[in-house]
């Protein structure tokens, strides 16, 4: 009996992945929607019908899918060429509708009371009853969930009235955007639409917390760990670099622009673009002032610009790491890590 279920998951995994594909091969038209009342009920009529939405958030712009269908789910894997083995965030808004799908400790409770909405996500054991399509989690018993803090992507929810899956709108391995246009770029003709909220606030992505049950950094990200670390009351243990993840982007080249890049840069060598940190010249600079939530915020943003200005290298000043310092060396070292 067992054997015949993994059977017919198979061939529900084989038919699933064809039609992917082949949805992904017809090229689309991708709608660019205004962040009004009539976009957000274009955007949620479309992910009712299974289509897929880019939609802004407080740290990046996410590509949504109703979590509950499997075909849906499946086009956001074809759309982004992500690995099967890599699962998705589910996006909900509130921790009520967090607790019908995932199992609350007294410590996710506290995380979630204190941080959410905002830019934190929840690794929990997911509920039996949840009805979410089983390829969120790709084969494993938890399930990564968050509640968004942005007006757009609250309104997008609300008209929705479900669950919504949505890894970062980017191509498999490509830096996060924080602009429409960005996912525009990406991945215009193989999604529905966009949902324009102009430039996201906080520019790297949720922190990701793994509570099965210890309380496990899974990646760094735009909520500070020590403010994680504050609210436990103890230090946060840190998740090892995989190259098959359960995890974030846990593996070691992620988030790469199509330039190579040279990080903890002093100077601007023959033939490199710098983007800096702090009073220095430079080509762009993260934050003149040196404060790191802007930096943040532009590091996305000013990665995208400089790829589409150089064949050649980009050299990074060196940025301290704490805070959201920590995220923005996390995301600029897997982008400078050798590609696979
Ligand atoms: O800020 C964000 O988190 C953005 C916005 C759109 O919400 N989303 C985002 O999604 O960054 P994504 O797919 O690019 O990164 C989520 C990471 C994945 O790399 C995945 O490995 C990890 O979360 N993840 C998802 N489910 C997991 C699980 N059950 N256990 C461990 N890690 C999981
Ligand atoms: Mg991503």
């Amino acid at each position: 009996m067992k054997y015949l279920q993994s059977i017919k998951g198979t061939l529900l995994q084989m038919s699933i992945n064809q039609n992917a594909a082949s949805q992904a091969d017809r090229r689309k038209h991708t709608r660019l929607l205004h962040p009004d009342d009539s976009g957000v009920a274009a955007a949620a009529d479309l992910l009712r019908q299974g289509g897929l939405v880019a939609f802004p958030t407080e740290t990046v712009y996410g590509l949504g899918a109703d979590a509950r269908n499997d075909l849906a789910v499946a086009g956001i894997f074809a759309a982004k060429g992500r690995p099967q083995f890599n699962p998705l965030i589910v996006h909900v808004s509130s921790a009520e509708a967090a607790a019908r799908i995932a199992a609350f400790g007294a410590v996710a409770e506290r995380l979630a009371s204190a941080f959410w909405p905002g830019p934190m996500t929840l690794v929990l054991p997911v509920r039996p009853d949840a009805g979410l399509s089983a390829l969120i989690s790709a084969g494993l018993p938890s399930i990564a969930i968050r509640v968004p803090n942005h007006a757009l992507a609250q309104r997008l929810l609300a008209a929705f009235g479900g669950p919504v899956a949505a890894p970062s709108a980017n191509p498999s391995g490509r830096i996060s955007p924080t602009l429409a246009q960005h996912v525009m770029d990406g991945l215009a003709g193989r999604i529905d639409a966009v949902l324009d909220g102009g430039a996201c606030g906080v520019g790297v992505e949720s922190t990701i917390v793994g509570l099965l049950p210890d309380p496990v950094l899974l990646r760094a990200g735009g909520l500070p760990v020590e403010a994680i670390e504050t609210c436990l009351g103890h230090r946060l243990a840190v998740a090892a670099t995989t190259d098959r993840p359960n995890a974030p982007g846990q593996l070691a080249s992620h988030y790469a622009p199509e330039a190579a890049l040279r990080l903890n840069a002093t100077e601007r060598r023959a033939g490199e673009l710098l983007l800096g940190f702090g009073a220095v010249a430079c080509d762009l600079n993260l934050s003149p002032s040196g404060d790191l939530t802007e930096a943040a915020a532009n590091l996305f943003r000013h990665l995208h610009d400089l790829d589409g200005r150089t064949a050649g290298a980009i050299a990074v000043s060196p940025i301290p790491g704490h805070g959201l310092g920590r995220a923005i060396n996390d995301r600029l070292s897997r982008a400078a890590a050798p590609r696979s």
